[in-house]
């Protein structure tokens, strides 16, 4: 096992920049977490860690080894790919001793570690199959299984359970979550999934456009978002921004206004009037009395989910022609239909502000 140590790393393409100055280090042991949109960086982060990349620029630490140079296979980590490929000759069962052939370990050692992964990945009945034989997702476990039971000293998976149905792959995450808490090999994470990388992660580092925006724990980067991209990027229904100016400790949302609360004064903008973008996630909005309103909706669409109720609504304004957009989220015995007008309310210290052109949190 071992850390993982990136030092202003950036890739370039030719004349485009994949990744720029990324710089952190995943302690030994630990969990990480890449997201951030499509072309974004994360699996050039993944294929610079594993040596199939080099790097333009910057130093990249494998324990306490500089490892720019070294090649692939020497770096001991094993990478599982968004399209994961299995030896098609050889059996399932084939597949998974093989990094543990190579690397020479006792045949008796070999065969528990490989039933054990094969158990935990519920793929022990199809050892003797051949790739071609398997489903995609159990193709993408067997993918999986090879690299666990390798043990390497590094973990780097992009998007390994992408092809895997729902239940599936609740469970293969919990399964994965536990093999590793059993062996605590250092893991650098690529998913799309926000559930995924809320619980798996000790860290979660949000990229976009080859930066970095933010390194947090789950719960940081969720409620103490660094910026407008990371607050609509994590959580799903995302963060609602609101386009507003204010003056004098009054709020203008188009035609509504309301009054800005006491914490939030010092942040705000220097020039009165000015356009800022208001943050509110949908489960710190409730309906409320049309005298305790903050701000009245007209509902557009209501999705009844089970559980909770999502309510897309839209702040009439006759001067607009696209009207500012609100989700929120209502218990399941609320009735509403679409063209009713709702009070609501903010839970105003869960308010944020942005910058409106840059989207730096004031
Ligand atoms: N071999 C290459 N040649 C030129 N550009 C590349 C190459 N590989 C990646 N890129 C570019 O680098 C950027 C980052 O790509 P990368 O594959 O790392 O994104 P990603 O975050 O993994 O996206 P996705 O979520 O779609 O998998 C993209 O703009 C991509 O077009
Ligand atoms: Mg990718």
């Amino acid at each position: 096992m071992a850390r993982v140590k990136l030092d202003n790393i950036t890739r370039r393409f030719g004349g485009s920049t994949a990744i720029h100055n990324i710089t952190f280090e995943v302690p030994d042991g630990a969990f990480w977490v890449l997201v951030g949109p499509s072309g974004c960086g994360k699996s050039t982060i993944l294929r610079t860690i594993a040596g199939l990349e080099p790097v333009t620029e910057g130093n990249l630490y494998i324990g306490d080894a500089l490892v720019n140079q070294v090649a692939a296979r020497d770096r001991d980590v094993a990478m599982v790919f968004q399209n994961y490929a299995l030896y098609p000759h050889m059996s399932v069962a084939q597949n998974l001793a093989f990094g543990l052939r190579m690397r020479q370990s006792p045949v008796a050692e070999r065969q528990a570690r490989i039933e054990a992964v094969a158990r935990s990945l519920d793929i022990a009945h199809l050892l003797d199959r051949k790739p071609r034989q398997l489903s995609g997702g159990q193709q993408q476990r067997v993918a999986l299984g090879r690299a666990i039971a390798r043990q390497p000293r590094v973990f780097l998976l992009d998007e390994p359970l992408s092809n895997l149905d729902a239940q599936l792959r609740d469970d293969t995450r919990a399964e994965l979550k536990q093999l590793h808490q059993q062996f605590g090999i250092t893991t650098l994470y690529v998913t799309h999934d926000q559930v995924e990388a809320m619980t798996l992660a000790d860290k979660i580092v949000v990229l976009h456009q080859g930066q970095i925006q933010q390194i947090g724990t789950p719960q940081e980067v969720y409620a103490q978002p660094a910026n407008r991209m990371v607050a609509t990027f994590i959580g799903n229904p995302p963060m609602n921004i609101l386009e507003a100016t204010w003056n004098d400790g009054i709020f203008r949302v188009d035609t509504q206004k309301f009054a800005c609360p006491g914490e939030l004064v010092d942040a705000l903008p220097a020039t009165k009037g000015q356009l800022v973008n208001l943050g509110i996630r949908p489960e710190h909005i409730h309906i409320t009395s049309p005298e305790a309103a903050h701000l009245h909706i007209r509902v557009a669409v209501v999705e009844p989910l089970g559980r909770e109720t999502l309510v897309r609504g839209i702040l009439p304004d006759s001067a607009r022609t696209i009207p500012q957009v609100l989700h929120l989220q209502t218990a399941p015995d609320v009735v509403l239909q679409p063209g009713d007008t709702l009070p609501i309310r903010l839970d105003l210290e869960r308010l944020f502000l942005f910058e409106a052109t840059t989207g730096q949190r004031h």
